[in-house]
């Protein structure tokens, strides 16, 4: 199995890998996140949640790890009351690029951002982060 792991690493997210493909996962699947607005305003609900055992910080981050072409950090700084909103900082976590059009409000990062206080959520990562499984010996 010598080579397996870069060979998916190169497949998924190498220059010309599934996922940096200009559609994005929503091209080829629905995860939640696309399936309706009722999944970021759930999301908002938690981070209205999170803020106030915060104790309302002056910044509360939103970071979404994994975040396909930013539809939920987009859809969950909508779906805020204008208070919480003014307040909350959306970061999109992702190897592909930003794609444009994104709501101003989004940064985007290669990693998640240091010292910020607030929510890390990420929904359908793991299962596309390549890992060795198997390999096999003499
Ligand atoms: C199945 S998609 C899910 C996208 C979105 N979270 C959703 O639920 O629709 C997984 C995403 O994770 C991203 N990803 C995988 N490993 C990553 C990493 N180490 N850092 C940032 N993004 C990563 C991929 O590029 C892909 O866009």
């Amino acid at each position: 199995m010598r080579g397996w792991r870069p060979a998916t690493e190169e497949a998924l997210y190498g220059p010309r890998g599934f996922y940096r493909r200009p559609e994005g996962p929503a091209g080829h699947f629905r995860t939640s996140v696309h399936a309706s607005p009722l999944f970021a305003e759930a999301v908002a609900r938690l981070l209205l949640l999170v803020d106030e055992a915060l104790a309302h910080p002056a910044e509360l981050a939103f970071v979404d790890l994994g975040a396909g072409r930013g539809e939920l950090v987009g859809g969950v700084l909508k779906a805020l009351p204008a208070e919480v909103a003014s307040r909350a900082r959306g970061y999109a976590v992702e190897r592909a690029a930003r794609p444009a059009g994104l709501d101003h409000r989004v940064e985007w990062l290669p990693e998640p951002p240091a010292g910020v206080t607030g929510l890390l959520f990420a929904n359908e990562w793991l299962d596309n982060v390549p890992v060795d499984v198997a390999e096999v010996d003499a």
